[in-house]
């Protein structure tokens, strides 16, 4: 018997607890959410036949866009041949073999394994018991603090909801926990101190980082965990030069560096990683979203040849490492991966995200540099954010009551434009599948610009 849309809403409001989801208004019925029906490249339709522009490409995840029955298809042979097996104590599958020697052909050099888990956050949190664990072997037992930066985003497990640097992420859990550290978010526009230009700005960072690790005692922080460019604390894209300054006081105090590549990896940010991009050389890389482009949940840890070495080492020491989920390198989430990987590179999509992201930038600069509402565009390939400010030169922001960023997210919605109300400061982010089109690109941007326009013209008549 098929439901009216009405008890379907009715059964998700009683039995459905949603993540990051406001809890009263959601059962209550205040909060009007959207059962989503179909999906086919960058659009999505609704339970009213209303279709959408996923300018967010879902969680900034499907990177191939919606509806790729190859995807489908691969699933679905590899659950006929072999829905599950477990990977413990050295079990494996076809798939997940030749999935592992994939993923390190998309790495930077020095990779040398892959160890699987379901989400991004799980990824973050095996990273860092590798790390305390490497510490462990080395008879370091102090070296175990980790160093993330304010905004960061890594998660929202207990260590891993630690790293992430945005308050409500910590508030009512009784987080950080008193091992993660944060430093400076390397955000020139809001972060740098009047004047400073942003080579300076880098040093600025380099000498906080300097600064906390004297405070702390290199001696007692393991690793430093970075996006190489920050997504959910606001696309925030790094200074040049930064990458390569940072990485090189982690290695003069010995501290591990773990690239999270959740969002940037996969061709997002112009190359196969953003680490290639910006010259990053992690021992320890994280991967998630845009392995499967989000058609089944699967997440990775790559461990570089160094920390390799002492797991091995470890291993001979203490036997095996008491670590591991049932569906570590599930084979149908690989077969996904897999076909995920081919249409990647046969539609050369990293390619259009340099090209395509590219001119996203172009358009949102020419529409918007000098926009009463809009204080600095940003972007790097095909992830790219508008930052609204109350006074651009000034650097002042509205006040967060008048919740802009949210408006111009809604207006946008109602014009059938998904762009995402970041969740600190009034930020629009955009981050396209790495299908969209230049055509794609000029409906996106002409909707947003009536967007902003409406706002603006409620909270800044002019
Ligand atoms: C950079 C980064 N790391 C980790 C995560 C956590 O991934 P998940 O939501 O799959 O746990 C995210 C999620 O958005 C992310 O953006």
């Amino acid at each position: 018997m098929t439901q009216s849309i009405e008890q379907l809403f009715q059964q998700d409001r009683a039995h459905f607890m949603h993540p990051s989801t406001h809890a009263h208004d959601h059962a209550t019925g205040a909060l009007a959410g959207k059962i989503i029906r179909d999906a086919k490249g960058i659009r999505i339709e609704d339970h009213e036949g209303k279709q959408y522009i996923d300018a967010f490409a879902g969680l900034y995840c499907v990177n191939i866009g919606y509806g790729r029955t190859e995807v489908a298809e691969a699933m679905y042979e590899q659950a006929k041949a072999l829905a599950y097996y477990h990977t413990y104590v050295g079990h494996s599958s076809d798939a997940i073999i030749e999935l592992s020697s994939r993923i390190i052909d998309w790495a930077p050099v020095g990779m040398k394994k892959v160890y699987y888990g379901m989400s991004g956050s799980d990824a973050n949190e095996t990273q860092i018991k590798i790390v305390w664990y490497y510490n462990n072997v080395l008879g370091r037992p102090n070296k175990k603090k980790i160093i993330s930066r304010d905004r960061g985003y890594h998660g929202s497990g207990i260590v891993t909801g630690s790293l992430t640097g945005l308050p409500s992420f910590h508030q009512h859990f009784d987080l950080p926990i008193d091992r993660v550290k944060h430093t400076v978010c390397p955000h020139w526009y809001r972060k740098a101190p009047a004047g400073m230009d942003e080579a300076r700005f880098v040093a600025y960072c380099v000498d906080e980082l300097e600064k906390l690790i004297a405070r702390e005692g290199a001696d007692t922080i393991a690793a430093f965990i970075g996006e190489p460019v920050m997504g959910t604390g606001g696309i925030i894209v790094p200074p040049a030069g930064y990458w390569p300054a940072i990485q090189a006081v982690l290695r003069k105090h010995d501290i591990l560096l773990i690239a999270d590549e959740v969002v940037c990896g996969f061709g997002r940010v112009g190359s196969k990683m953003g680490s290639q991009h910006y010259g990053i050389e992690p021992d320890l890389l994280t991967i998630a979203k845009g392995l499967t482009s989000a058609y089944a949940p699967l997440s990775g840890v790559i461990v570089g040849e160094k920390v390799w070495g002492v797991i091995d080492r470890g291993s001979k020491e203490h036997g095996a490492m008491g670590h591991g989920w049932t569906y570590s390198g599930h084979p149908v989430c690989a077969a996904a991966a897999l076909a995920n990987l081919r249409i990647l590179e046969r539609e050369n999509l990293t390619r259009n995200a340099t090209e395509v992201g590219g001119y996203l930038l172009e358009r949102l600069h020419a529409e918007f540099d000098a926009h009463p509402l809009v204080g600095e565009v940003r972007g790097a390939g095909m992830l790219a954010a508008l930052e609204f400010m109350a006074e651009r030169d000034a650097r002042t922001p509205f006040d967060a009551a008048l919740k802009v960023g949210p408006r111009v997210s809604a207006a946008a919605l109602q014009r059938g434009v998904i762009a995402r109300a970041m969740p600190h400061g009034d930020i629009l982010g955009f981050a396209p599948p790495l299908v969209t089109t230049r055509a794609e690109v000029d409906e996106i941007v002409t909707i947003v610009k009536a967007a902003v326009d409406e706002v603006a013209d409620q909270v800044a008549p002019r």
